[in-house]
């Protein structure tokens, strides 16, 4: 099963399960987040960032159109792994809509618990690289400090993870995003997977959900 979706609270992991998952599977990891962070210094980049660092979301035309452009590329024409899209009822009205008009169907969306202390402990430390590789200072460091192990390129930590922009984000999260926790739930395409283990234990038990 290779068209899925990864749901969850800020820090609760997606971009790092997503991206071992991505691997696993060669699926294209689509993480909406990481689209914007790489529009910087265009038109786009600059209106969204607006919205980013203050940890509230982007509009949903901005990213309805964005995800149909990306589903208009080669590489998904097989399967996705989507990180951090949808994020509102209207954008899961969306994509069904995309994937009706493309004769495709969701497998399975995965919805990564945390609790909230640990998700501020995780986002607090986190450091990332521009080619997507997320890392963490004590729980996931890299090789050598501050450098990518995938790339080489300097670490960086991102403009919305200070204190004040993480709460936002997880009020965010609890008013938009969550009620996609139920309307996966009633589809039956929804797994939730406990998302406090090691990264290595997450990664198996998502690992088997995805292929069963
Ligand atoms: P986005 O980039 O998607 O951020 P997010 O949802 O806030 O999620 P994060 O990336 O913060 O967390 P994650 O779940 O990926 O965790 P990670 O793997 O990094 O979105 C950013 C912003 O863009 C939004 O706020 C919004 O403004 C905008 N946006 C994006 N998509 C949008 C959309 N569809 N609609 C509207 N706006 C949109 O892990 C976190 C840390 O924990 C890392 O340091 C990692 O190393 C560590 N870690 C991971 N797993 C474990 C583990 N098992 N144990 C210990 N540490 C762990
Ligand atoms: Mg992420
Ligand atoms: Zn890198």
């Amino acid at each position: 099963m290779v068209n899925i979706i990864l749901l969850g609270p800020p820090g609760s992991g997606k971009g790092t399960q997503a991206a071992l998952l991505s691997g696993k599977l060669n699926a294209p990891h689509i993480s909406t987040g990481d689209i914007l962070r790489r529009a910087a210094g265009t038109e786009l980049g600059s209106r969204a960032a607006e919205y980013m660092n203050r940890g509230e979301l982007v509009p949903d035309s901005v990213m309805i159109e964005m995800i149909r452009d990306r589903f208009s590329q080669a590489d998904c024409a097989k399967a996705f792994i989507l990180d951090g899209y949808p994020r509102t009822i209207p954008q899961a009205d969306a994509l069904a809509d995309i994937l009706t008009g493309l004769d495709r169907r969701l497998d399975l969306v995965l919805n990564i618990e945390v609790p909230d202390a640990e998700l501020i402990t995780r986002l607090s430390a986190r450091r990332v690289c521009e080619c997507g590789a997320t890392y963490h200072l004590i729980f996931n460091p890299p090789e050598n400090e501050g450098v990518c192990d995938r790339c080489g390129k300097r670490l960086y930590q991102r403009d919305d993870d200070l204190e004040e922009s993480i709460k936002n984000r997880l009020s965010v999260y609890k008013k938009q995003t969550q009620p996609l926790i139920d309307y996966y739930g009633n589809m039956g395409t929804l797994v939730t997977v406990d998302g406090s283990g090691s990264i290595e234990q997450i990664a198996d038990e998502i690992c088997a959900a995805a292929k069963s």
